[in-house]
């Protein structure tokens, strides 16, 4: 077991677990900057904690269940800590907080705080009520005012790579997908604020900004002078701050991948050549079910446009297999279109219901067994598409944003336009910097280069 080291004088040590998407990554780090001023410092473990806050994720299987049984190991610890006369102020956050509301202190009493991503700003308060009451306290509204409104300026720098949730929530109703029910409806952050935002990261170092949405290309965000900007305007204003070298953005909808956004791939140096693009099925009758707005056919011919504008655009997606009515020949539709976009990366999954969405009672479920087959199916093709890509590299001379140290001594750690982790041997005055490395392996999951020449440079 791991021991936490004493805090700073003063301080009281926070442990936040976070689940799921960069989204909850970046949540847990506000919250931790809400408490920050309560005096709360983030610790590495939960032993010894003062305050725990679990930040919990519904996209993953059997969520509520394992929150559980995480719940049933921490209940331990506050036991232990408060026969030491000690407290510990246990808080589950996030999209299952959020579906699953009062049943979580219900089911487990020893649990002080339930709150819904809209309610993090309200934390503080929260916190002291549940000490002056003595009762758990349960905020799974979506208020009015905007958290983003409340939440304080990003205090703790991120690093050379960033994210900056720009959008959140989603109108879309996916068959299969809590979203909008755990996040609620869109909602884009104003211009100014994203701005502002980003700027203050890049003068504490970032280089590249990942700016995050569960619809992130439906941004629509109101604009100072009046009127509201789409994604394609926004990357154009982040793209002339000095200093920010690359732009990224996640997830994004091929509804909402307008000629504008397309522009903005070719015209737009600092957005990388790298999309992910979720297409979940390549069947048109599972898109259909799936509620997705569009067919396999539409989707190809958007990869064709994005590809004539940024030929050296690499695709990543989503797939679902098995979801309620996918036949063989849907699976084999799948097949066939992952076959004609050949993707740089891709998460698959197997269908799972998830309470309350309509796929959840949707007849003709899939079998597990066939549900297993065809993932391995869906997997194996995308493994050999992405160590087909990897290995395209070899060879080459791209360039390289250095993020960090390497694994070892003398080594640098980077990442290449298409998001391939690069393992370069360099001095570590090159952190923050772009280089042009020359790529001696591609293998599976990550690139070995060597730093080039500048003459070299060929992307
Ligand atoms: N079952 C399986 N996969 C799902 N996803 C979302 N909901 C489900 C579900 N019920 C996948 C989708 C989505 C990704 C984040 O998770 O592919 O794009
Ligand atoms: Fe969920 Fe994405 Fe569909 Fe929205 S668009 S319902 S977030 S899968």
């Amino acid at each position: 077991m791991t021991e936490n080291p004493p805090p700073p004088s003063g301080k009281k040590r926070l442990f936040l677990r976070s689940w799921g998407c960069q989204m909850n990554v970046y949540d847990s780090a506000r919250m931790a900057d809400v408490l920050a001023p309560l005096g709360y410092a983030p610790v590495d473990a939960p032993e010894g904690a003062d305050m725990i806050i679990l930040n919990t994720c519904h996209i993953r299987e059997k969520a509520t269940e394992k929150l559980f049984s995480e719940l049933g190991r921490l209940r331990q610890l506050k036991q232990a800590r408060e026969a030491e006369g000690g407290e510990m102020v246990l808080a589950v956050a996030g999209c299952v907080a959020q579906a699953e509301g009062a049943e979580i202190t219900a089911r487990a009493p020893y649990v002080d705080i339930v709150l819904g991503p809209q309610s993090y700003h309200k934390l503080p308060e929260m916190v002291a009520r549940a000490a002056r009451t003595g009762r758990a306290v349960v905020e799974t509204d979506f208020p009015v005012e905007e958290k983003f409104d409340f939440l304080p300026e990003v205090s703790a720098p991120q690093g050379i790579t960033a994210f900056l949730t720009i959008q959140e929530g989603c109108d879309k109703f996916c068959s299969f997908c809590v979203v909008p029910y755990t996040r609620g409806a869109e909602y884009s952050r104003p211009v100014a604020a994203v701005l502002a935002e980003a700027r203050k990261l890049v003068g504490q170092g970032a280089r590249e900004i990942t700016l995050l949405g569960q619809n992130v290309n439906a941004y629509h965000g109101a604009a100072e002078e009046g009127g509201e900007w789409g994604l394609a305007q926004l990357l154009r204003a982040l793209a002339e701050i000095p200093g920010l070298d690359r732009l990224r953005y996640t997830t994004s909808h091929p509804r909402d991948m307008d000629e504008a956004l397309i522009a903005a791939h070719r015209d737009i140096p600092a957005v990388m050549p790298f999309l992910h693009l979720p297409v979940q099925s390549g069947s048109d009758r599972v898109l259909a079910a799936m509620n997705r707005g569009h067919t396999a056919k539409e989707y190809l011919a958007l990869v064709d446009r994005l590809r004539a504008a940024r030929p050296d655009l690499a695709l990543s997606t989503d797939i679902i297999v098995g979801h309620p009515g996918e036949t063989e020949a849907d699976h084999e539709a799948t097949m066939a279109l992952i076959r004609r976009v050949k993707f740089a990366q891709a998460f698959s999954f197997k269908y799972s219901p998830r309470p309350g969405t309509p796929a959840a009672g949707a007849p003709h479920r899939v079998d597990e067994a066939t549900k297993d087959r065809r993932l391995q199916e869906v997997q194996a093709l995308l493994r050999d598409q992405q160590a087909e890509f990897n290995a395209s590299l070899t060879g080459r001379t791209v360039p390289v944003l250095f993020t960090g140290p390497g694994r070892q001594a003398g080594q640098l750690s980077g990442r290449t336009p298409w998001l391939q982790p690069v393992h370069v041997p360099g001095s570590l005055s090159l952190i923050g910097a772009t280089a042009p490395v020359f790529i001696r392996a591609g293998n599976p999951n990550s690139l070995a280069g060597e730093l080039a020449q500048q003459e070299k440079t060929a992307a």
